[in-house]
């Protein structure tokens, strides 16, 4: 069977035949904070139009964070112009840095730490060149808060009502979570992070529709669509959406650079590939409710267990 470029690239995000929450981290390879798929410019676009459009929805920042802000511009920079050396580049001359990113043809010349220097904050700008969310954790008291973040494309939250909250605070609606004592686990793993050893994640939802903004502020519009699942079009409606998501700890600041890289396949590419066929319908077959209910896909579960009992009957 020949794999299309889009199947061999897609961050598959499932091991075994169950799905429980974990702390599912593993050191990251390459360590780079970015990563540039062929829907690029297509993002780009569209987080820059959101951005004009809905900028408190999608940038918040308290002012300490600042000096965070400039070590993310800087290691997202430093990592664009080595990972993708035909796409990015950034020369420097003591403080003056010019950064070009040859994609979208665009060249800015600052002074590295100087905000004058810029149109936007730093994290608003560097967010501009990368598909990836980017938010920053400060950390004060053995705790870390979100004081930072670009977010364009949240699954179903909002940043604006998340911004200066504890990581605690922040997964409290997640079923469990508190009570196996998973987020206590998680925030002492994440206050061990330790500059140069950044961490990888994914995370995984599916979704009625194909929409990468899908902020809690917006929910009218696009939560309805989880009425409209059919058997007969669950194929190419419903989508699974994974999170790559990555962890650095930023070691001026002693913050944390937390990246969301969303990506969005439909169920009927998804299960072209026979072995990720079975296990994706295990995985979900064997899905406990609250996890269904949580992840917003119990009204249309059952539609997509039979579009693929249909396919492997081959009467699809
Ligand atoms: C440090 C930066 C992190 C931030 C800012 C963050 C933020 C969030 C947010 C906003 C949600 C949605 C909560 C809601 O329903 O309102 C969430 C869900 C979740 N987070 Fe995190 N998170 C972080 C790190 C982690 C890490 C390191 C793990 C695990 C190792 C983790 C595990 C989860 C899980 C399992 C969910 C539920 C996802 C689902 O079922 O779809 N998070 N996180």
């Amino acid at each position: 069977m020949k794999l299309t470029e889009e199947l061999k690239r897609f961050p598959y995000p499932f091991k075994g035949d169950t799905y429980r929450y974990s702390n599912n981290s593993t050191l990251l390879t390459p360590p780079s904070s970015i990563e540039i798929t062929e829907g690029y410019l297509k993002d780009i676009k569209l987080k820059r139009s959101l951005l004009s459009e809905h900028h408190s929805r999608c940038f918040q920042s308290l002012p300490h964070t600042n000096k965070a802000q400039w070590e993310v511009l800087e290691l997202v920079m430093t990592n664009l112009a080595s990972y993708f050396p035909e796409s990015f580049s950034l020369k420097k001359e003591g403080r003056k840095h010019v950064f070009i990113n040859h994609i979208v043809q665009e060249e800015c010349e600052f002074i590295m730490g100087a905000d004058s220097t810029l149109l936007n904050k730093p994290l608003d700008f560097i967010g501009r060149h990368v598909q990836e969310d980017l938010i920053i954790m400060m950390q004060k008291d053995g705790d870390l808060y979100l004081d930072a973040g670009q977010l364009c494309f949240p699954a179903n939250w909002s940043l604006a009502f998340n911004h200066g909250m504890s990581f605690k605070n922040i997964h409290f609606p997640i079923p469990g979570f508190k009570e196996e004592g998973m987020d206590e686990r998680i925030l002492q793993f994440l206050l061990r992070l330790e500059a140069g050893n950044p961490w990888g994640r994914k995370n995984w939802s599916l979704m009625a529709g194909n929409r990468m903004d899908t902020s809690l502020e917006t929910f009218d519009v696009w939560g309805k669509d989880r009425k409209n699942v059919t058997v007969e079009n669950a194929g190419e409606f419903v989508h699974l959406r994974v999170e790559v998501q990555k962890l650095f700890r930023l070691p001026r600041s002693n913050a944390i650079l937390f990246t969301i890289h969303t990506h969005l396949l439909p169920i009927d590419k998804l299960t072209e590939i026979p072995e990720w066929r079975r296990q994706f319908y295990q995985i979900l077959v064997d899905l406990p409710s609250h996890i269904a209910e949580y992840k917003g896909i119990s009204l249309y579960k059952d539609k997509v267990l039979a579009y693929i009992e249909k396919k492997e009957e081959g009467v699809l």
